[in-house]
């Protein structure tokens, strides 16, 4: 088995441990490779590969020590060519790999095979992506102290595998989701490569797989069935790609915009009022709510009067810049108004 690092595969290796402790699964006849791992960096280090799959998998499981590999973050440069051919050896003298767990970097690595990485590398020496670094910064406490250079298996290595499974979770993952799986294959985003493994499957979260096209806007792939939710997305989309305001979308831009069969039952007209209706009743001087109003249509109950409102501000700065107005009639109109600022100290 291909092993990862990171925050995506760590329930993965929690389930594996819960599967050994209470159902018996065994690891007596598995053999690891990690893909990769820091240069330099001690294996006592917390903040080593090494310590993180001892952590988070070995130490609990009955896997023979023998039988682990991880990249050695204390090869002296030297050696480092002659190390990484020999991990390369040792990988196809057990006959390949099996099965190879991923997770997917910003910059599209797998591994730490960077922008740039060739479709044929195998394991050697890689220089981080400085937005690789970046990410890898809060767990250094800091950036000047995450290292500038890692081990990796290439791409070449993993593509031998004969099935892979990529997991993605959370938004922040979804461009280089996108890019991924609909962009060109390229070494500018390495993990394209695996579009054309005939054994590849990614896991993804709502998160990660919104910006895929088939989630985003599925009406320009299939059929799809337009609920209301989905159809005020679509017409809202229109408008900002066509840059014309909801009343005055034509039918002739619902068919240039792959809307055509919106208008099969409604045209245009009724379509655009409906919309434009709905995002009428988003609009009110009350956003706490009206007293004593009919709040039918209304983005907010009239009762209770008075209401606790909590704002959440990213950064201190959030909450006025982005709905100062809203948070001023808040509090002028009697609510009970708190904010939660989100700080960080490094
Ligand atoms: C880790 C590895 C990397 C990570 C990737 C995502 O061994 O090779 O490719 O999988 O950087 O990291 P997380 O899962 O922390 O978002």
């Amino acid at each position: 088995m291909g092993l990862a690092t990171g925050s995506s595969p760590i329930r993965v290796y929690e389930e594996l441990v819960r599967m050994h402790k209470e159902e018996g699964l065994s690891f007596q006849n598995v053999v690891t490779f990690n893909l990769d791992e820091y240069l330099p960096m001690e294996k006592s280090n917390i903040q080593s590969y090494h310590y993180f799959m001892h952590e988070h998998l070995f130490n609990h499981i009955d896997i023979d020590p023998e039988n682990v590999h991880i990249p050695d973050g204390m090869v002296p440069s030297e050696d480092t060519v002659a190390y990484c051919l020999d991990y390369e050896r040792k990988i196809k003298e057990y006959g390949g790999l099996d099965f190879q767990l991923l997770g997917i970097g910003r910059t599209g690595h797998i591994g730490f095979n960077e922008p740039g990485s060739h479709y044929n590398s195998g394991t050697r020496v890689i220089t981080l992506d400085h937005i690789t670094r970046v990410d890898a910064a809060p767990s250094f406490l800091g950036i000047a102290n995450v290292p500038r250079k890692a081990i990796t298996m290439g791409i070449a290595t993993v593509r031998k595998a004969k099935r892979i499974v990529l997991l993605g979770w959370g938004e922040n993952k979804a461009e280089i989701i996108k890019k991924t799986i609909e962009g060109e294959i390229s070494s500018h985003v390495p993990a394209t490569y695996l579009q054309n493994h005939s054994n590849c499957t990614f896991i993804l979260d709502t998160g990660a797989a919104s910006e895929l096209t088939k989630n985003k806007t599925p009406w320009l792939v299939d059929a799809c069935e337009w609920t209301e939710e989905l159809k005020a997305k679509a017409i809202i989309r229109l408008c900002e790609e066509t840059g014309k305001t909801v009343l005055s979308l034509t039918d002739k831009d619902y068919n240039d915009n792959g809307m055509a069969d919106l208008l099969s039952n409604e045209d245009s007209y009724d379509l655009n009022i409906q919309i434009f209706n709905k995002l009428q009743h988003t609009i009110t001087g009350w956003p706490g709510g009206k007293p004593n109003a009919d709040d039918t249509y209304r983005p907010e109950r009239a009762e209770p009067i008075k209401k606790r409102v909590i704002i959440f501000s990213p950064h201190p700065d959030d909450d006025v810049i982005s709905m100062g107005g809203t948070f001023d009639r808040l509090v002028e109109q009697g609510h009970e108004v708190h904010i939660v600022y989100q700080t960080s100290e490094i």
